[in-house]
């Protein structure tokens, strides 16, 4: 299955890629598409690292409403000169990204530059006049780490994303504190608010 920005993009339409990376708030990631559909005039793309879909499968994304793209379709193993590069095309057809949930792995990568991956790649390739955010989600002494800091300001400062949350509850892991990704509504509400969006009328 090959994708082609030009050919995906409506014109009208608010395109927002949805990123998912391993962390257990992956989970989410079906409500965020199916509540982002409710929405006039809005189009859905997930892309998923390989350790987020333990945590929702490719049939959930699709009975929401969208696709996910993973390293595989990037690398199909019959490249010719001329051909679509999924990652380019991905950002070609990007309005704004999300990366909901950011794990404590793909942070540091974004942070080091780093693109050994669809996401990743998608991320070093992204024009800095796409809105993007980032919702950071991991065990709190994770979130605690050095590092985790540091990186942040490096993604908020020097990459000049958008960085939201985490915010504190109980996490699946049993800690409590600090480390949670924001409320998946409260993700959705972002783009709502930032583009406007109108819900679709009643059916
Ligand atoms: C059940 C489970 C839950 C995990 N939850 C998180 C998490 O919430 N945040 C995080 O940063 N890493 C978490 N991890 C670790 C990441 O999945 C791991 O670092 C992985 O390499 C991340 O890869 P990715 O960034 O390419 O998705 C979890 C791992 C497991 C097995």
């Amino acid at each position: 299955m090959s994708f082609i920005a030009e050919h995906e993009r409506e014109a009208g339409f608010v395109h927002v890629v949805l990123i998912t990376t391993g962390s257990v708030a992956s989970i989410k990631a079906p409500l965020i598409v199916e509540e982002l559909l409710r929405y006039q005039k809005v189009k859905v793309e997930a892309v998923a690292t390989k350790a987020s879909l333990a945590f929702f499968t490719k049939g959930d994304i699709r009975n929401a409403g969208s696709r996910v793209w993973v390293d595989e379709d990037e690398w199909t193993g019959t490249f010719k000169i001329g051909d679509p590069i999924l990652h380019i095309e991905l950002r070609r057809w990007a309005d704004v990204v999300l990366v909901a949930p950011c794990s404590a792995n793909t942070l540091s990568k974004i942070a080091h530059g780093i693109c050994d991956n669809l996401v990743t790649s998608l991320m070093r390739a992204l024009a800095p006049t796409t809105p993007t955010y980032i919702f950071p989600a991991m065990n709190t002494l994770m979130y605690e780490h050095p590092l985790t800091s540091e990186h942040l300001r490096i993604v908020r400062d020097v990459v000049r994303y958008n960085v939201v949350g985490p915010i504190g509850k109980n996490l699946a892991c049993g800690d409590v504190g600090v480390g949670a990704m924001t409320e998946w509504r409260d993700i959705v509400k972002i783009v709502v608010d930032l583009f406007q969006l109108a819900p679709k009328k009643q059916e």
